[in-house]
């Protein structure tokens, strides 16, 4: 739903990947482009794979992990967009599933249901990514109208490190 000052808002789904560090850019750049942020993370994500003072600081909102309790209101409006940045090998081969034993979970499958565009920067190593049941989900979910980014296929960094994990590719696909 959008806010009352007229943005529309955007879920912004966190994993428990190493790059997770860095969400802070994705929030930035997704508030340039006049999205209002929310932010759900994985109970694993929540153990200290990113800054969660500096987000709520930056998104001005708790974040949200836990499920509410029944008669509390809901914290964050409906969305218009969901970005999971970045997704993990875990939370992708469960979502495909359809497993909701998280709040980041139930909140991806729920997103199909409701028609809300969904974009995933997978943050997964090849040796994962290789496992048949990877390469399943990926299928279904594609299936399911969900859009996938390629977050390392920018230039690679001085050294010949692997590419910087491109945030903003979730935003173009939206
Ligand atoms: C330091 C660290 C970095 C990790 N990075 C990744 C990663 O890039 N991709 C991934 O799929 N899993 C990664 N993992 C493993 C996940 O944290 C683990 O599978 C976890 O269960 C994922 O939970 P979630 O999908 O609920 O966030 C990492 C674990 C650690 C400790």
């Amino acid at each position: 739903m959008t806010e009352p000052d007229g943005k529309p808002f955007l879920y912004v789904v966190v994993c428990a990947a190493g790059v997770a560090v860095d969400v802070g850019r994705l929030i930035a750049a997704a508030r340039e482009r006049d999205w209002e942020v929310g932010v759900i993370a994985t109970p694993v994500a929540m153990s200290g794979f990113f800054d969660t003072a500096a987000v709520e600081a930056q998104t001005g909102r708790p974040i949200r992990s836990a499920w509410r309790t029944p008669g509390d209101p809901r914290p964050f409006p409906p969305p218009d967009a969901v970005i999971v940045a970045p997704a993990t090998f875990n939370t992708i081969n469960k979502w495909a599933s359809g497993t909701a034993d998280t709040l980041a979970l139930g909140t991806l499958c729920e997103a199909y249901g409701l028609g809300v565009p969904t974009v995933v920067l997978p943050c997964v190593a090849d040796a994962l990514a290789a496992h048949p049941a990877y390469r399943a989900s990926l299928a279904r979910l594609r299936e399911m109208g969900v859009r996938f980014g390629e977050p390392y296929s920018g230039a690679a960094q001085e050294g010949g490190g692997r590419p910087e994990f491109g945030w903003t590719k979730a935003l173009d696909l939206l």
